[in-house]
């Protein structure tokens, strides 16, 4: 479903990923998380191919928030630690914080030591999305992949998880996936994927120097993209 997708994202280095839907988006993120390998080709993580990486390594190195959140049966804190060791509860309430997630946690008559069941049940959209970031917070990996990952919050909530984005990247390389560029404006890069082919690919600054870029890059220079259909902004063009 990619073809010809090739790209190299320095350490620190923010990348936007757009493109309508089924366009692959999600797919890069899988395939780097390996929930698929690909057929042809190679994902390299800091030298490494990801296929000769522990399973455990590279979920440790890569954190990933998706629309879908998978919560388990257990307490807030295996939920959130995942069962790693040493993260001690303090840091664990800072970063609840973080996410603003306080009032949240001190509605939890057990704390940290409540259950969560699984499949998100008695958490709104929003709250299980919340975890999910204060999950990538903890473990602190090396590269973050954002997967449409703050569409569902409401924009008070949104404004936190913005803020708290912002100090999540801080140093590290991430892949922010949005269908409009205006979520991206953290990006040093911008890639445009279309039908698995990468359509538009250059820094940020150099798109946004286009003329109504998102139009031009999304229905104009693709001509096939059928008008009134353009994901990136939304609009008819
Ligand atoms: N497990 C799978 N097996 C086969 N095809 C799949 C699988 N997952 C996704 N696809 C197909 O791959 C293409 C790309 O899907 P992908 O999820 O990467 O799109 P996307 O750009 O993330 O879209 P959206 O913006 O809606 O999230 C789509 O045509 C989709 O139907
Ligand atoms: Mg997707």
């Amino acid at each position: 479903m990619l073809k010809d997708v090739s790209l190299r994202l320095e350490p620190g280095e923010v990348l936007g990923l757009l493109g309508r839907t089924g366009s692959g988006k999600s797919t890069i993120a899988r395939l780097l998380f390996r929930l698929y390998d690909p057929s042809e080709g190679e994902i390299v993580l800091s030298g490494v191919h990801v296929r000769r990486v522990r399973l455990a390594e590279l979920h440790a190195a890569v954190g990933m928030v998706t629309q879908q959140v998978q919560l388990f049966q257990g307490t807030v804190r295996d939920n959130l630690t995942l069962f790693t060791p040493n993260i001690s509860d303090d840091h664990i309430l800072h970063v609840l914080g973080e996410v603003g997630l306080a009032d949240w946690f001190a509605a939890l008559p057990d704390g940290l030591d409540g259950h969560l069941s699984s499949g998100n049940a008695g958490l709104s959209a929003g709250e299980a999305q919340l975890l999910a970031f204060a999950r990538v917070f903890l473990h602190s990996p090396q590269l973050v992949v954002l997967d449409e990952a703050s569409s569902r919050l409401d924009p008070a909530t949104e404004h936190l998880v913005e803020q708290a984005v912002d100090r999540l990247l801080e140093g590290r390389t991430a892949i922010i996936i949005a269908h409009r560029l205006a979520t991206v404006q953290r990006a040093d890069r911008i890639l445009i994927l279309d039908d698995g082919h990468v359509i538009e690919h250059g820094r940020r600054e150099e798109l946004a120097e286009i003329p109504s870029h998102a139009c031009i890059t999304c229905c104009e220079r693709a001509r096939r993209w059928p008008p009134g259909r353009c994901q990136v902004e939304r609009r008819t063009c």
